[in-house]
Formats: structure tokens, C-alpha cells, sequence
């Protein structure tokens, strides 16, 4: 057993610590604040191959184990979590599922290009009607000679407004349940794909959620991604190596929010001594580091599983829903350790609490993580 980073590892840490630190510290809250996407920022991503961290080099990518995957979006979110859950989107949502998945053909043409950061990947599951009951997809992709007809309306479409492929779920078949969903790798820049609207969000304002309309929107047989009705076992099979990307984020936020909260609790001085000297504090900061370390083993080792080949999806779904978990805890105790300041936007913790909320929600809530844990405790 190895609890040691690499030292490939440490130095792509120390990389990625450097350019947030230098590149997006300085704008991270005004581009919260302003819901600006971080056009510059997601390029230079790509120029240091953060976008396509786990993919093979022949098709673009930096061919790093998940590990380095989980430390490079943990590294992003310390600092700011919009752009973790861009690059988790593209690294997890698209580039894994384009790797396992897709055909020859699809992998030089459309992979290699959203690996390589020239193109942006998004996922597209998600409908008004069908969140955590993903099967409830009403989005149909009719067979038209060498196309597909695709109608309908999908939303929390992560990255949607700035991708030029989406992984795009829809139902071939309405008569065989999820054995009737395909999906597709739809071109976000062919006529019938437009944007209804992009949410105004509590958090993550910087990275962009949308919802999508299709209206007779034809996609190739080209660009079809596996075979007809596998579709919602390639949304699962890429959604649980998504949440590891997540527990990777929710991992950055709790770490930024204790490192603030632990140097406020050094500087602020109250009834003649640092704040951190009083129990209530001092063991509150115990407590954040005990939680935060747990849940990087959870999280490294989840992805050290699927490096080895061996079946994650328990691991996964238990290190994103002790990790976010975590990060909301986190966030919500380090406001507490910074007073009135903590509640302003002076200070970054409000920024985290408000990050730090939505790794308990997407690419499956903590309750359906729960829900995928105990079937896969109990299955036997
Ligand atoms: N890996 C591979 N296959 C899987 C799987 C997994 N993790 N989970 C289920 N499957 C397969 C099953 O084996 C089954 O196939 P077979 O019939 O051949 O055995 C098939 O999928 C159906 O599985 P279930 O019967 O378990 O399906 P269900 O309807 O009961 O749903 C669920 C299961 C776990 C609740 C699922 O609906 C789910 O994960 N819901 C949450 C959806 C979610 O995470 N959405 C996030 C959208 S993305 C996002 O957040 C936006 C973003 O951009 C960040």
C-alpha cells in the first residue's frame, strides 16, 4: 500500500497550484460575481493538457492515471470550483466516455481535439422532467436514412453555451425503458441545437449551466456513440467515473475554505489572544483537517481503483458523498470561524459555501449516491 504521491504527481500539483494561484486567484470572485466564463483561462487549461488529463496521447490527451485526474480538479477547485467542474465536464463527462465508447473514426476526429483543449466537450442527461430518475427521458432521436431526428429540451447542460460537442442522450426506442436510450455525440453548431437560457446560479456562476433546445436537430449515424439502447449504460458507466471528478472538486473547495478559515483563525485577535487558541475553534479546525483528509483517501483511492482496473462505482458514488459532504461542512464552519466577516464578500469562504452546495447535488444527488451504494452493498 502506497500513501505517497508520485513525484510525476507533486509536480503536476505544484503546475496547477501555480497557475490558479498566479492566473485565477486574482478574478475568481469578480467572475463569480458577473457569471464571466474564463474564455482565457479554460484556453490555458487546455495549452497545459488539463483538459484531457487521462486520455491516450495519440488521441490528444496527457495520458496521466486518474489519480493525477482527481489532483488536477481538487487543485482547480481550491481555488476556484468553476473552473473544476469545467474541466471535470470535459476530462470525465466527454473525454472518458468518447475513450471507451466511441469508434475509431469518432476518437481521432472528435475526441483528439476536445483532449487537446482546441474544442470543448459537454453532457447532456439531465431534462425538466428526468434528474434523478435519469430513465424518464422524453428527448427522441427518430432514424431518418443515414440520420437521427432529435426533439426535445435537456438542461443543466454544464459548459453548453461555449461546447462544440455534447454527449446527448436521447430514446430511440419508447417501448424498451432504458434499454431504448442511445446516445449521441451531437455538433452544438448544426442548425436545430440552440440555447433556451443559462441559469443565474447561487454558485459556480463563472462555469456556465444551460438549458438546450432540439428541434428536428439531425445528427449523423457517424455520430451515434456505441450502439442503439445502450445509452443509459454509457451515461452510468461515464457518470460514475464523473463523480469521482466531483469528489475531486468538492476535495479543493473544503481545502480552500479550511485554509482560509485556519488563517483567520491565526490572525484574528479576540480577548487578547488568536482565535485559535480557544477550544471551540481550535477543535473545530480539528475537525475540518480530520474530514478533509478522509476524504482524499476516499476520493484517491476510488480513483486508484479504476487506474487497477477494478470496479469503482461504490467507491465513487462513497467518496463524492462524504467529499461534498465534507466540503458543505467545511464551508459552513469556516464562515463560523471568520464571524460577520465570514458572511461578506470581502472574504472567499462565502464564495465556497456557495460552491460547495451544488457538489451535493449534480451528476447525482447524496441521496442517490446512497441509493447506488447500498444496492451495490446489498446486491449480493
Ligand atoms: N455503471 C454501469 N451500468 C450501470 C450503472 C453504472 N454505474 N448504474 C446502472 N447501470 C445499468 C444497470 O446495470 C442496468 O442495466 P441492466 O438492465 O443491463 O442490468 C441499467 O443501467 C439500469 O439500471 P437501474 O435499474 O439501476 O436504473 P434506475 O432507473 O433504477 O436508475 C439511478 C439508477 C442510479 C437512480 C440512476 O438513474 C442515476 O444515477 N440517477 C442520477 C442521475 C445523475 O447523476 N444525473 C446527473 C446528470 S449530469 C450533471 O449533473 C450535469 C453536469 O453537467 C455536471
Amino acid at each position: 500500500m502506497e500513501f505517497q504521491a508520485s513525484q510525476d504527481q507533486q509536480m503536476l500539483r505544484d503546475m496547477v497550484r501555480q497557475f490558479v494561484e498566479k492566473e485565477a486567484k486574482p478574478t475568481a470572485a469578480q467572475r463569480d460575481d458577473e457569471a464571466i466564463w474564463p474564455t482565457e483561462l479554460v484556453k490555458k487549461m487546455g495549452e497545459l493538457g488539463l483538459l484531457g488529463v487521462a486520455v491516450k496521447e495519440e488521441y490528444g490527451g496527457s495520458a496521466l492515471d486518474y489519480i493525477s485526474y482527481a489532483i488536477v480538479i481538487e487543485e482547480l477547485s481550491r481555488v476556484d470550483a468553476s473552473l473544476g467542474v469545467i474541466a471535470s465536464v470535459n476530462n470525465s463527462l466527454v473525454c472518458y466516455g468518447l475513450e471507451k465508447f466511441g469508434s475509431e473514426a469518432q476518437k481521432r476526429d472528435i475526441l483528439t481535439p476536445i483532449a487537446a483543449g482546441r474544442s470543448l466537450g459537454a453532457f447532456s442527461l439531465s431534462e425538466p422532467g428526468a434528474g434523478s430518475d435519469a430513465a424518464a427521458q422524453r428527448t427522441t432521436a427518430v432514424r431518418d436514412g443515414d440520420d437521427y431526428v432529435i426533439n426535445g429540451v435537456k438542461n443543466w447542460v454544464t459548459n453548453g453555451d461555449h461546447a462544440d460537442t455534447i454527449v446527448l442522450m436521447a430514446v430511440t426506442d419508447p417501448t424498451k425503458g432504458v434499454k431504448g436510450i442511445t446516445a449521441f455525440l451531437a455538433d452544438t453548431h448544426a442548425p436545430g441545437c440552440s440555447i433556451v437560457k443559462v441559469e443565474n446560479k447561487l454558485g459556480i456562476r463563472s462555469a456556465h449551466s444551460c438549458q438546450m433546445a432540439y428541434d428536428n436537430f439531425r445528427v449523423p449515424l457517424a455520430r451515434r456513440l456505441g450502439e442503439e439502447g445502450q445509452g443509459f449504460k454509457i451515461a452510468m458507466t461515464i457518470l460514475s467515473a464523473g463523480r469521482i471528478g466531483i469528489a475531486a472538486q468538492a476535495l479543493g473547495i473544503a481545502q480552500g475554505a479550511y485554509e482560509a478559515a485556519l488563517g483567520y483563525a491565526k490572525l484574528r485577535e479576540q480577548f487578547g489572544k488568536p482565535i485559535h487558541e480557544f477550544q471551540g475553534v481550535g477543535f473545530t479546525l480539528a475537525d475540518m483537517a480530520t474530514r478533509i483528509k478522509a476524504s482524499r483517501l476516499l476520493t484517491y483511492e476510488a480513483a486508484w481503483r479504476k487506474d487497477n482496473g477494478l470496479d469503482y462505482v461504490k467507491d465513487a458514488s462513497m467518496a463524492k458523498v462524504f467529499a461534498s459532504e465534507t466540503a458543505m461542512w467545511v464551508a459552513t464552519k469556516a464562515i463560523q470561524i471568520h464571524g460577520s466577516n465570514g458572511y461578506s464578500k470581502e472574504y472567499p469562504v462565502e464564495r465556497f459555501f456557495r460552491e460547495a452546495k451544488i457538489t451535493e447535488i449534480y451528476e447525482g444527488t447524496s441521496e442517490i449516491q446512497r441509493l447506488v451504494i447500498s444496492r451495490e452493498i446489498t446486491k449480493d
